[in-house]
């Protein structure tokens, strides 16, 4: 019989081959903005990979090559598909023939602010259930420090296999951004930390099959406080430049002068921009999984609660200057047409999850306005609370409206037409930089 010792180093022999040759199967969990583009890029290098997620229509889509993420082309999710290395289903019995498996589940808050991270745990049940000798588990979706170790592990070895000898088990941040087109899935250099040494080899083997560059870290826990640093550093800043956007506000000082005058240091300074607040899946969410996490230690996050309350603070600075900017023409609130300008919760992207223009939309509809929207990328919007659909950016829709707010600077707006034929405007993203009108109002 052979010890564990020699079983685990069979075992990391086996995945290591299989994975250097491209024999290996992936599976992927979840197929949303992060799982999708992961599964077409190990797709690519020529790996079998089988996405599973529960949402019967996005196995269906997929399984046409038939994409909803704007990222990822339905040409491109087409030919890995026909080529019959990318499959999806919701069969999560189908784990049993996977060497890989990438769980990118969603991780949100739950109404009090605390970390929602039941899709983490489904999918960790569902791997548990089918896991097997010489799989690998690497955790992508972005969560507090302890969850690979606290929570996934003892789910999986409650099956009676070992980490590092039978299986293995890491975590590796997805750091992608929607809509950047220079840096994607592939070229992002990818953190990866496991919970034993064999486990940390693995998984670097993994990524290094597939992505440009991989950066391997001491642990599990150091792979998932980087990506919660990144993305504190953008909320903490974010909330800096938005107090300093206030501050300019009351001092009548053109902030978005400041910064770019600033950012002509050519070191120790980055520019980051004011806005109508945070959206998106992260950085609104994941410093909190951060310091909720902080808390059970004992240590009160100062840093990220004080950028929460500034940056949740603006979509009411953007509604009171949209009030002003009425009460400057004798028109008030109740009663006006105002037209949104993008809901999604940045420029060209698909996502209009935690967008503050849904914020504005209701504080303003509650005031007694008549709110529409345009939208190329977001033909309508379903909450629990209203469904509207987007309008067609036209001369008329803009000269109709009371005030046109700009909430996301998507480039495909014509700024010309909008600027031409709007009687007021309030531009909460100085996407009208360069175009001088009193009937402009800037954040
Ligand atoms: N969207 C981003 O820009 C981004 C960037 C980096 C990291 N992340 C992180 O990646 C993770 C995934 O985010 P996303 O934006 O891709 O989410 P998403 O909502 O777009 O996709 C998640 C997918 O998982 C599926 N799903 C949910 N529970 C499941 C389960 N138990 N089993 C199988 N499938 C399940 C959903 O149906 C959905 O298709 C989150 O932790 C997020 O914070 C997101």
């Amino acid at each position: 019989m052979r010890t564990p010792h020699a079983r685990a180093d069979a075992a990391f022999e086996s995945l290591k081959k299989k994975i250097e040759g491209r024999t290996a199967r992936i599976a992927v969990i979840g197929l949303g903005y992060v799982g999708l583009p992961l599964a077409v890029e190990f797709s690519r290098s020529g790996f079998h990979v089988l996405g599973i997620d529960t949402e019967r229509e996005k196995v269906d889509r997929v399984s046409r090559g038939d994409s909803y993420i704007h990222d990822v082309s339905s040409e491109e999710l087409g030919r890995e598909v026909r080529s019959g290395r990318l499959e999806a289903t919701a069969d999560f019995s189908r784990l049993l023939e996977a060497d890989c498996v990438s769980i990118c589940v969603p991780t949100p808050l739950r109404k009090t602010r605390d970390p929602d991270v039941s899709s983490i745990v489904s999918a960790a049940k569902q791997i548990a259930k089918y896991l097997h000798r010489g799989e690998l588990v690497i955790l992508e979706s972005t969560t507090y420090p302890g969850t690979t170790d606290e929570l996934i592990l003892p789910m999986l070895e409650e099956t009676g296999l070992k980490v590092g000898n039978d299986f293995f088990l890491g975590f590796s941040p997805e750091r992608v951004d929607p809509g950047n087109k220079r840096f994607m899935t592939k070229n992002i250099p990818k953190v990866v930390g496991g919970v034993t040494p064999k486990c940390s080899k693995v998984a670097v083997a993994l990524y290094k099959s597939s992505m440009s560059s991989v950066v391997r870290v001491s642990s599990t826990k150091v792979a998932e406080m980087v990506k919660l640093l990144e993305n504190t550093f953008r909320s903490v800043n974010i909330g800096l430049v938005n107090e300093i956007a206030l501050m300019c506000d009351k001092m009548k000082i053109d902030v978005w002068e400041v910064i770019e005058a600033a950012a002509s240091k050519p070191f120790g300074f980055m520019p980051f921009y004011p806005g109508p607040g945070l959206g998106g899946h992260c950085i609104p969410i994941d410093p909190f999984y951060l310091s909720w996490k902080a808390k059970l230690s004992g240590f009160e996050a100062r840093f990220i609660e004080l950028a929460g309350q500034v940056n949740s603070s603006m979509p009411y600075h953007v509604v009171n200057k949209v009030g002003e900017a009425l009460n400057s023409v004798r028109k008030s609130v109740r009663g006006s047409c105002i037209v949104l300008l993008g809901v999604a919760y940045k420029a060209d992207v698909d996502d209009a999850r935690e967008s503050p223009a849904l914020d504005i939309y209701q504080m303003l509809t509650a005031l007694g306005a008549e709110v529409s929207y345009c939208d190329p990328y977001i033909p309508e919007i379903r909450t629990e609370r209203f469904h509207i659909k987007a309008k067609p950016l036209t001369a008329e829709l803009l000269e109709e409206a009371d005030c046109v707010v700009i909430t996301t600077a998507h480039s495909d707006f014509d700024y010309r037409l909008i600027a031409a034929k709007a009687g007021l405007i309030f531009d909460s993203r100085n996407a009208l930089k360069g175009f001088k009108s009193d009937k402009i109002w800037r954040l």
